[in-house]
């Protein structure tokens, strides 16, 4: 008999995904929780360290879904600006003020969770 992983962790913490299905080349997985678009990664290639962030980026919502990710920065296919994917700063550019949405994570074995607000 296998156990049905948990919905919720808690109110604001929702099931995204399954760890293994996260690319491990620095591509992004798109998750769909609670009807909302969310981009989950791993922190840099092969890492078990998971990110999310808003799939649009803060410049010109461009899809970062089709970003990469490479060494804790999230790398928009458009015009390449970068951002931390923990903090959510915009990385070596000056459009300093520019912030990219992100969102805590918990790892349950092989399960992601997602907090939304
Ligand atoms: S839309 Fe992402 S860098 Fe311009």
């Amino acid at each position: 008999m296998t156990m049905q992983a948990p919905q919720r962790l808690s109110e604001r913490s929702h099931l995204a995904c399954a760890r293994s299905d996260i690319p491990t080349d620095g591509a992004v997985l798109t998750c769909h929780v609670q009807g909302r678009a969310i981009a989950v990664a791993r922190r840099s290639a092969g890492s078990d360290d998971i990110v999310a962030f808003d799939t649009r980026c803060p410049h010109m919502n461009g899809p970062l879904r089709l970003g990469r990710v490479v060494e804790g920065e999230v790398i928009c296919p458009w015009h390449f600006f970068r951002f931390d994917v923990r903090t959510g700063e915009a990385v070596a550019c000056n459009k300093s003020q520019m912030q990219l949405k992100t969102y805590e994570v918990k790892v349950l074995g092989d399960k992601v969770y997602v907090d939304i607000e």
